[in-house]
């Protein structure tokens, strides 16, 4: 199992006028799975990881975000800007904007290659949400991997990310360092530390997850679908254990057999 997947998630991180570059392969059966895990603990590198060896194309809600307030001002709407002050701030963006961005990228639900949802859902109304949408769809999800990490290590990990400016690769200061310091090894763009990894915002984040999110894991845990998975080790040594776990317990969805 090790499709390669160069898709750039137009169709997900521009919305569904977009069309994926590279749109990954039909991949039978496939993977659908939701990744959950406080802020921090590695679910963006994971996603990163799995999607290239499963072939499931990475969701991130965060990720949107981050392209919206990439591009220029007069794009976006009011709402994507009062998302983006919630963002800094740490908090949650309010459910009917998430909920409005993620439907209008329903598509992406159906790629060929199944999906990695990363930071949605987040609250139990989005996990409801979701449910539903996916019943809507004729859609079921395989599992969802929920990454465990003691917080000093997530707080470590946080404090020292560094994200590419141009490509949005992630790097640690210590753990995952680029070569040339502050420069990043895939496009040579500027690393800089992302606004909502202040101390003051990791607190908040934290906080929030406890509340808000980790709620999903008894949601999750009573539909037969949670499967933990220890975030300690290098990001390959994780994803060898997360691909392990699924398959002993779970099953990739069949695409034939579904609609
Ligand atoms: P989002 O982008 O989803 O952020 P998050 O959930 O807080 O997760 P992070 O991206 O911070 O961490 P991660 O777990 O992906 O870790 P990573 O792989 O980068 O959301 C951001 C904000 O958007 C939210 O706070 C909210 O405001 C809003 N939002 C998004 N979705 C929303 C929703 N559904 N509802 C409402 N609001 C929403 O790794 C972290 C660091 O650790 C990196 O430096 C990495 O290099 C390093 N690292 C990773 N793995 C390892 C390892 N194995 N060993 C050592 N270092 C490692």
């Amino acid at each position: 199992m090790n499709a390669q997947n160069q898709n750039d998630r137009a169709a997900w991180l521009q919305g569904p006028l977009a069309n994926c570059s590279v749109p990954p392969e039909r991949v039978k059966p496939c993977w659908r799975l939701v990744l959950l895990g406080p802020p921090g603990v590695g679910k963006g590198t994971q996603a990163h990881l799995l999607s290239q060896r499963l072939g499931a194309c990475h969701l991130s809600t965060g990720d949107v975000f981050r392209a919206a307030e990439s591009r220029t001002n007069c794009f976006q709407t009011s709402a994507m800007t009062a998302a983006l002050e919630y963002m800094h701030r740490g908090t949650l963006v309010p459910d009917a904007t998430v909920w409005e961005m993620v439907r209008e990228r329903s598509g992406c639900l159906h790629c060929r290659g199944g999906f990695l949802l990363d930071g949605f859902p987040r609250t139990l109304a989005q996990g409801e949400a979701l449910n539903q949408l996916l019943q809507e769809e004729k859609l079921s999800l395989s599992a969802v991997v929920d990454y465990e990490l003691p917080l000093i290590e997530i707080v470590a990990r946080l404090s020292g990310r560094r994200t590419c400016e141009e490509c949005k690769s992630v790097f640690h200061i210590t753990q995952q360092p680029s070569q040339a310091e502050g420069v990043c090894d895939q496009c040579g763009g500027r690393l800089y530390p992302r606004e909502d990894d202040r101390p003051e915002s990791i607190a908040v984040r934290l906080e929030v997850y406890e509340r808000s999110t980790a709620p999903l894991i008894q949601f999750y845990r009573s539909r037969g679908l949670l499967l933990p998975v220890a975030a300690s080790g290098s990001p390959e040594e994780i994803c060898a254990r997360t691909i392990t776990a699924l398959e002993q317990r779970y099953q990739p969805v069949n695409q034939n057999i579904e609609r």
